[in-house]
Formats: structure tokens, sequence, C-alpha cells
């Protein structure tokens, strides 16, 4: 049976109870992390701890735990739901006040804490030579302007990935003056001519753990990287366009809008990273398989 866990205690997900007066549910007044498990071994925690703490600073929640109780906590969580491949999903509200008030409670109330799991469905980096494409289209950014920071606010974004859907696609990759920010829940690399770009860290999107990743095993296995901004006609007209997000890993995007990106299938720059990043993963988290050794 699966288990969350809220403010201290493991439970059944329907046990779970949280005040309508809490300040996420009146005013998405909280952050969250995603932190996938392979073999139920965290990946990446230190990075995503790191941005839930900068996150947590930038509006003012106080940080409930320590990075070890953190990890103890996600620890227990992934062994209470049986290990294996999952994602550790994390909230952390302001908490609940006595009144709706928009200005913070004084004195301050305790932070909620929810954590749950979801299994991760199989990669597409997986199976480089076997993966297919998704569809994406274009929308406006009409988000905030601190997407840097993972605020559980994400109305704009599921908006966002709703009109994707029933566009028949699985991503919006959004633009914002004219310039590629990231998708509604992911972050965007463009290949052209062999040199691999993705925007530059700012407040127009968020510091992706798996972007940074990706970023990492370009300059360590020698792929041409640019950090750099990317023009609607610098994407439309890639060779070759990635997302990347800790649930997904790196996945290729085929077709954007009505048009085909290269020749429709995912590209050979891809397939090269999409090798890399299973390797350093199953090196990490003890899932070494001879296919994958070098
Ligand atoms: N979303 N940009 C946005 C807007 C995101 O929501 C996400 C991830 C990313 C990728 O970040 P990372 O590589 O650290 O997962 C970029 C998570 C998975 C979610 O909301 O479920």
């Amino acid at each position: 049976m699966p288990q969350v866990y809220l403010n201290g205690r493991f439970m059944a997900p329907e046990d779970a109870q949280i005040s309508p007066m809490d300040r996420g549910f009146l005013f998405a007044d909280g952050i969250y992390e995603v932190i996938p498990a392979y073999n139920g071994v965290l990946f990446r925690f230190e990075e995503h701890l790191a941005r839930l703490e900068r996150s947590l600073a930038e509006v003012d929640i106080r940080n409930p735990h320590s990075p070890a109780q953190w990890r103890a906590l996600c620890d227990e969580l992934l062994h209470h739901n049986g290990d294996g491949n999952l994602s550790v999903y994390l909230q952390i509200t302001r908490g609940a006040a006595q009144k709706r008030d928009h200005a913070f409670p004084s004195p301050a109330v305790t932070p909620t804490v929810f954590m749950m799991t979801s299994p991760i469905a199989v990669p597409a980096a997986d199976s480089p030579d076997t993966a297919v494409g998704i569809k994406a289209i274009t929308l406006d950014d009409i988000r905030w302007a601190r997407c840097d920071i993972k605020s559980v606010s994400l109305l704009p974004n599921s908006l966002l990935r709703q009109q994707a859907v029933a566009a028949g696609a699985a991503e919006a990759i959004l633009l914002r003056d004219g310039f590629v920010t990231e998708g509604s829940a992911s972050n965007v690399f463009v290949v052209k001519g062999g040199t691999i770009a993705t925007p530059p860290k700012s407040h127009a999107i968020l510091g992706g753990i798996t972007r940074d990743l990706v970023v990492e095993l370009c300059h360590q296995h020698g792929f041409a990287l640019q950090e750099r901004e990317i023009t609607e006609m610098q994407l439309r007209q890639a060779d070759e366009i990635w997302i990347t997000s800790s649930t997904k890993e790196v996945v290729p995007v085929t077709h954007l809008n009505d048009a085909i990106i290269g020749n429709g299938q995912p590209g050979p720059q891809w397939k090269r990273l999409a090798r890399h990043y299973v390797q350093h993963k199953r090196r990490l988290c003890g899932l070494d398989t001879p296919e994958t050794r070098d």
C-alpha cells in the first residue's frame, strides 16, 4: 500500500489531511522538489537539496529540516514504497494561519511538509536505438518573472501543458520576446551543425538539475556546448531538440508544431548523449550492467 509523509508521520494517502487555511491551498505559497531515485538510490540528491534551500530562502520560508533529516525522510519514504525506480515529490508550504491575509503570518507559523512517491516510467535514454521522439508545440511564456524559484504556483505551467496535450503534443516549448525559455515542466536544448545550445540560467527559467547534468556530461565527453539565448527561428531550424527533466531525463523532440525536426527520428547527438547519461546513472545508482559498460 502506498505511503505518504505529512508533518512528521508516514501514512496512507487517504489519511493525510491538510487544513484549508494552509497557505499552500489559499495562495500557492509553497516550494517543491522532484527527486528521482533508481534502485532506491536518490539521484543528484545534494543538487536537489541545494535548489530547495535556495527556493525556500527566496520566498522566506524556514527550511524545517537539515540535509541529513531530508535524506533520512526521503530514504524512509522510498523504503515504505518498495524502493525501485520512483520519484520523490516533496512540498513545503508556509503553513496554516488563523486568517486569510496576503501578508505572511506574524509570528511565523509551522511550515507544512508533504512528501509522496510516483513510479518513474522507463526513460527514452535507456534504449537510444529504439526510442521514439515526442511532439512539442511552441507557446507564449505567460508565467511570472521568477521562474527560477521552484514554486507550487503552477497554474500557468498547467494551462500551457494542457494546451500542448489538447494539440496532441507532449510538451509546450515556451517563448518570451522571441527567445526560448524552457518547457512547461522541462528545460530545452537545441543542436545545430553539431553544436548544442541551451538557454543560460536566469530568472526566466528553472535551473534544472538534469539540465546541469547534461551540461556537465557534454563538457566531460567533448560535445560542443554553448549556454546562450536561442531564438524562435533557431529552435525551428534545429537539427535536434531535446527536453530534460528529473522524471523524463533527456527526451528527443522530433516534431515541433506541424514541422519535422531533423529527419523525424531521434538524432545522433541525442543518442550519444543518452548513452553517457545512462552510463552515469547506472554507475551512481548501482545499476551497472554489461551492455552499458564502456
Ligand atoms: N519539473 N523547468 C520547469 C518549469 C520544470 O517544472 C522542471 C521540472 C524543469 C526541469 O528541472 P529538473 O531537471 O530539475 O527536474 C525545468 C518537475 C519534474 C515537475 O514539476 O514535476
